[in-house]
């Protein structure tokens, strides 16, 4: 027999997990909605061109995607990181300026697979085309602190860093080769060969060897032009402004080529710190030309759906149970009512389940306790001759036999005020059967 598991580095989400995706999700489009941002939805694959100019140097591109032929010989990729689509989508599309976009997708990264890295994760993030206003970084970073604040994570640090741009970055990174140069043989093994290729991602390298290395080696920071330096300071007031805490981490350089001026990355430090990265992002104002589009500075952020769940866990905030049904419907008549009240319920607006297969009473009303529902439905052989129901609430056990053709306003109306189920016990059929003991029985 096949035993067939799914793929290394990915994941099945099921219920109950699956509801904090599904609130999370909501979260954030109601954070980022608010604040003017649309939906785009772009394909899952690109052409393999769209995603080398995310940079031809960083692991993403070089090691990582997932790139195949198709069936008419375009080589195409499975998208690795969303800014590039949505690039590449406005550049084609054109709608106007400023373009706010939000998504929330799948990327895939051949990476070394663990705890917190896989080869399938998502991003909920953010991309706003068209303004090189510092303000609107301090908008951006602030809506992703938000996020994460609204989760109830306390333990994540926001970092922030200035990478300059076109005028003032080419010098700094010949002060920094210079200086790596000089060390090339302390180098780790990665990084040796590739030091003149990318020197930044030097500074980013946590291995001990690099770490010495570029202990004392000059900073962009320090080496901003006066408009990216400008730039960078009323960054950081906006956030002082709108009371966002961060800290400055001058080492910080991202793992994607694209980015310019403002660069910052959230971190849980209730995790392991090779994963601790829960979202990221800044500005990339070449992106757009480097996509065949006019000049058009950009910025954003992407958030790793699973690592903001591992934080959430890690600090026992935002458990959120999976959603329960109001009303379980329990049909012992044949199964006919059970049909016809779960539709009604449902187009009334009121969430309900009900059993299958001519269950027992006693299943049928195991099944009610483990859905969660507050009230059942009762149809048995009586019910259905006097074409009744019998509202039962199912934490106290009360219960009051109510008409076939009331019922659903009627316990529409009760779950809409509040009121306890049922308010009286007149009416009631005994004896009551208890689903909780098995005891009882009509
Ligand atoms: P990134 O830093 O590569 O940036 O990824 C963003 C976030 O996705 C990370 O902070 C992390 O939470 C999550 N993530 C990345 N790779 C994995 C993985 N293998 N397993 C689990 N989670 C992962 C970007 O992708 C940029 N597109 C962000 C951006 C948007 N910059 C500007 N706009």
């Amino acid at each position: 027999m096949p035993d067939f598991r799914s793929p290394s580095g990915t994941h099945d989400v099921l219920p109950p997990e699956s509801a904090r995706w599904q609130e999370l999700v909501a979260r954030f489009a109601t954070t980022v909605g608010r604040a003017g941002y649309g939906l785009v939805v772009s394909p899952l694959f690109e052409e393999i061109g769209v995603f080398q100019r995310v940079g031809q140097s960083t692991d993403v591109v070089r090691k990582e995607m997932y790139d195949f032929e198709d069936k008419g010989g375009r080589h195409l990729a499975l998208r690795p990181e969303g800014t590039a689509p949505v690039v590449r989508g406005w550049v084609q599309h054109r709608p106007s300026l400023p373009f706010k976009a939000w998504y929330a997708a799948p990327n895939f990264r051949y990476e070394h697979a663990q705890a917190g890295r896989y080869r399938q994760h998502h991003q909920l993030g953010v991309e706003v085309l068209g303004s090189e206003d510092a303000d609107l970084d301090a908008e951006v970073v602030s809506l992703a602190w938000s996020v994460v604040a609204g989760l109830g994570l306390r333990r994540v640090e926001l970092l922030l860093n200035s990478l300059g741009d076109g005028l003032c970055r080419p010098a700094y990174l010949d002060a920094l080769r210079r200086h790596l140069g000089d060390r090339r043989d302390q180098l780790c093994d990665d990084h040796r060969d590739r030091v003149a290729e990318n020197p930044l991602r030097v500074l980013d390298c946590k291995r001990d060897a690099c770490r010495e290395a570029t202990a004392g080696a000059p900073l962009m920071a320090d080496h901003l032009c006066e408009a990216c330096r400008a730039h960078f300071e009323r960054v950081q007031n906006g956030l002082n402004d709108l009371g966002v805490p961060w800290r400055l981490e001058p080492r910080l350089v991202r793992g994607l080529d694209y980015y310019t001026r403002t660069a910052f990355e959230l971190a849980a430090t209730a995790l392991e710190s090779a994963q601790n990265g829960v979202g990221g992002g800044g500005r990339y104002d070449g992106l757009a030309e480097a996509m065949g589009g006019p000049p058009t500075p950009g910025i954003g952020f992407g958030m790793g759906v699973e690592r903001l769940l591992l934080a959430c866990d890690a600090e026992g905030v935002f458990q959120i149970s999976n959603p329960a049904v109001d009303v379980f419907v329990v049909d012992t008549a044949g199964g006919r009512e059970a049909l016809l009240l779960t539709a009604e319920l449902r187009a009334a607006g009121v969430a309900c389940d009900r059993a299958f297969d001519g269950r027992s009473m006693k299943a049928q009303f195991k099944a009610a306790d483990r859905s969660g529902a507050r009230v059942a439905l009762v149809v048995g052989e009586r019910e259905a001759a006097k074409h009744a129901v019998t509202v039962r609430d199912l934490a106290t056990g009360n219960q009051e036999v109510v008409g076939r053709a009331d019922v659903v306003e009627q316990v529409k109306a009760s779950l809409g005020t509040g009121r306890g189920f049922p308010v009286s016990q007149s009416g009631a059929l005994a004896p009551v059967f208890s689903p909780r003991t098995g005891e009882g029985g009509r």
